[in-house]
């Protein structure tokens, strides 16, 4: 079994949480795309962690391997942090850590371009776009320079036990094995299908996984995770956005300021047309929603059921006009006897379901693993 988990907005759906509950059905993590610009929260016994480059396995099973991808680029410096601050609470995990030496790298004058060019796009200054610019003008410099220079943070990164390996000198054990790609960001910001040009620079859809030297690879399910509402960090068109004194109390609920930039994120209502458009560029056949937990305790939940156009091109979503229903809301989902709550959830599922024309197989209403539910 092979599975992807993608973000089906505008990242920050919770894909780290859910990667991180299903990692030990399978035996390696990957990562394909994207760089330190992600940041995916990820709790374990109760301790909140936040990882940005690696991808969110849960350590505490030690079967589990983890792969970042040709599609990535990568803040070496942020690595080795990465992978020191994970070997103190996890001894080992460095060994189970694979980089594929055609990926690229981020240099601090890439971050430097960030900070000076791309404010009117809200970039997380983590040097994204500027090192896959320059990948794209052929002067790019990839993890295999480095390491035929003798970088000194290759060599600890190698001392931590972190090996350099491409996808083909690993077929094999790929082929044999039980593989969960993890997305990054959300396919509204892919860089070819995102809602251009608020976009992030790495492919946010099922694509990535090719463009990463997946080619042999079957994908049994793509999930797409979507929060019950909608939150975006950075510039650009937001059809449902919220503001003022509603979004400041949603804000405060779902505690969404962001885990890389510590950013107040925008948030808005559930955007079905969004929602459909992402699983349709994405590749999308399976949905997870999360955070269901939020939204308890309201009376009625606003979704947008349609806009006015609906979009087809990324353009259509500059400008849209959504049209709202209002869902019954629950009241409380972490008491279980509160059978009229749940009642009141499957039937909200069950309206996404409708709508979208994707099935939801999973919910989340909280932080821990029992808080991950099969729809
Ligand atoms: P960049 O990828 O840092 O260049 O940022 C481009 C846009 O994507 C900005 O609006 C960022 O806020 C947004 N972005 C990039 N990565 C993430 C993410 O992991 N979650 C949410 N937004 C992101
Ligand atoms: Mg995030």
């Amino acid at each position: 079994m092979n599975i992807a988990i993608l973000g089906n907005q505008w990242g920050d759906e919770g894909k780290g949480h859910i990667t991180h509950h299903l990692s030990k059905d399978y035996d390696w993590v990957i990562r394909f795309g994207g760089g330190a610009n992600a940041g995916h929260t990820i709790y374990r016994n109760g301790k909140k962690y936040v990882h940005n480059l690696l991808p969110s396995i849960d350590f505490t099973h030690d079967h589990i391997k983890g792969f970042l991808g040709s599609g990535m680029v990568l803040d070496l410096e942020q690595l080795l942090k990465e992978v020191s601050t994970a070997e103190q609470d996890f001894p080992g995990v460095g060994s189970k850590l694979y980089v594929d030496p055609d990926a690229f790298v981020v240099l601090p004058e890439h971050k430097e371009t960030d900070k000076a060019n791309n404010k009117h796009i809200g970039s997380t200054n983590r040097g994204i776009g500027p090192a896959y610019a320059d990948k794209v003008m052929r002067k790019g410099v990839r993890v295999i320079d480095r390491m035929n220079d003798g970088d000194p943070i290759i060599a600890s990164l190698s001392a931590l036990g972190v090996q350099f390996k491409g996808v083909l000198e690993l077929k094999e054990d790929f082929e044999s094995s039980r593989l969960l790609f993890e997305g990054a960001q959300g396919i509204l910001l892919d860089l070819n299908h995102g809602i251009y040009p608020y976009v992030s620079c790495g492919d946010a859809t099922v694509a990535g996984i090719y463009a990463a030297g997946f080619n042999f690879v079957k994908l049994d399910k793509v999930y797409g995770v979507a929060k019950v509402y909608t939150t975006k960090v950075g510039e650009g068109p937001f059809p449902t956005e919220l503001h003022g004194d509603e979004a400041e109390s949603l804000r405060k609920l779902g505690n969404e300021y962001g885990a890389t930039t510590g950013r107040p994120r925008r948030v808005g209502w559930l955007d079905l047309p969004a929602l459909k458009y992402a699983c349709a560029k994405g590749g999308i056949n399976s949905l997870i929603i999360t955070k269901f937990d939020i939204l308890s305790g309201m009376e009625e939940i606003p979704v947008a059921e349609t806009y006015e156009k609906t979009p087809t091109s990324s353009k259509d979503f500059f400008n849209a006009k959504p049209n709202y229903v209002k869902l019954k809301g629950w009241k409380d989902v972490k008491d279980y006897n509160d059978f009229d709550s749940y009642d009141k959830i499957w039937k909200f599922v069950d309206y996404i379901e409708e709508q979208v024309g994707v099935p939801v197989d999973m919910i989340s209403k909280g932080t821990s693993t029992r808080d991950i539910l099969e729809a």
